[in-house]
C-alpha cells in the first residue's frame, strides 16, 4: 500500500503523541505535520485519556488549532520550562540538526524548543538529508522590517561562499510575508553546502537586522521518521 505524504506525517505525529504524559507542559509546533500532533493531543484531552496539560503554541496558527481541539494554553511567561515539544521540519541531517521555517515560523519555534527538557521532531522521510542547507530548497532567515534590503545584501555577502541568492518571502498578495512577531523572512538559496554550520550559524546572528534563523543546531532530542517501510526513531 502507498502512503500519502499526509499519512506518513499523521503516522510520525501520532507515534510522537505517545511521549505526552498527563500533567505536562507541551510545547506545540507550526505546519503540516505539527497539525497532526495538536489535534491528537486534543482527541486524548477530549477522550479522557490525558488530563492536565498545558499547551505553548508556537504559532498565531497552532494556537487557534489548539483552541479549536480544547488544549488549554499558555506561554513562556508563565512556563520557561518546558516538559517536551513536538514539531515539523524541513530539513534532518544525520546528526539531527534541522531547518525548519520554510513555513514562515521560525522564531517562536526556536525559543519554546530551545526552553524544552525534550524535543520530538517530526517527519517523513523526504525531509532526511546529508546537509541541512545544501538542498535547492531555502534556509530562511527572520529579519526586522527597517531597511530590509540592506539586510539582505549583508546576508547575500556572508553567504556568497556558499552561492547564495537571497529572495525577500512574499506573501499570497504579493507583499512581503509578515511573520507573527512582524518581521520578514528572507529566503537563502545555497549552491553549496555550509560546512561547519555554527561558524555560519554566528556570521549570521552578528549581523545587525537579523533577528533568527531557521538552523535548529544540537537541539532536537529524538526524530521520529515515517516512511513506506516503517517508522524510525533516532536519538541524539
Ligand atoms: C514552520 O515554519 C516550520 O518550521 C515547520 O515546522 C516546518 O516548516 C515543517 O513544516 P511541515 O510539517 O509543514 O513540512
Amino acid at each position: 500500500m502507498i502512503l500519502t505524504q499526509d499519512e506518513l506525517k499523521r503516522i510520525a505525529a501520532y507515534k510522537a503523541v505517545d511521549f505526552v504524559k498527563s500533567g505536562m507542559v507541551l510545547g506545540l509546533g507550526t505546519g503540516s505535520t505539527a497539525k497532526h500532533a495538536v489535534a491528537r493531543i486534543g482527541e486524548l484531552l477530549r477522550q479522557g485519556k490525558l488530563s492536565n496539560i498545558v499547551g505553548i503554541p508556537t504559532s498565531t496558527k497552532t494556537q487557534e488549532q489548539a483552541l479549536s481541539v480544547g488544549i488549554p494554553l499558555s506561554d513562556l511567561d508563565a512556563h520557561p520550562v518546558i516538559d517536551l515539544s513536538i514539531d515539523g521540519a524541513d530539513e534532518v541531517d544525520p546528526c539531527l540538526n534541522l531547518v525548519k521555517g520554510r513555513g514562515g515560523s521560525l522564531l517562536r519555534e526556536k525559543m519554546i524548543e530551545g526552553a524544552s527538557k525534550k524535543f520530538v521532531v517530526i517527519v517523513d522521510e523526504s525531509k532526511m538529508v546529508k546537509h541541512i542547507g545544501g538542498s535547492k530548497l531555502a534556509l530562511p532567515v527572520e529579519i526586522v522590517p527597517f531597511c530590509w534590503k540592506f539586510t539582505a545584501e549583508k546576508l547575500r555577502e556572508v553567504m556568497e561562499g556558499y552561492g547564495c541568492v537571497a529572495k525577500l518571502r512574499l506573501g499570497e498578495n504579493g507583499e512581503a510575508f509578515v511573520t507573527d512577531n512582524g518581521n520578514y523572512i528572507v529566503d537563502m538559496y545555497l549552491e553549496k553546502d555550509m560546512g561547519d554550520l555554527r561558524v555560519v550559524s554566528d556570521e549570521i546572528l552578528r549581523l545587525p537586522g537579523v533577528v533568527e534563523h531557521g538552523m535548529f543546531l544540537d537541539m532536537a532530542s529524538t526524530v521520529i521518521i515515517a516512511g513506506e517501510l516503517g517508522v524510525k526513531i533516532k536519538n541524539k
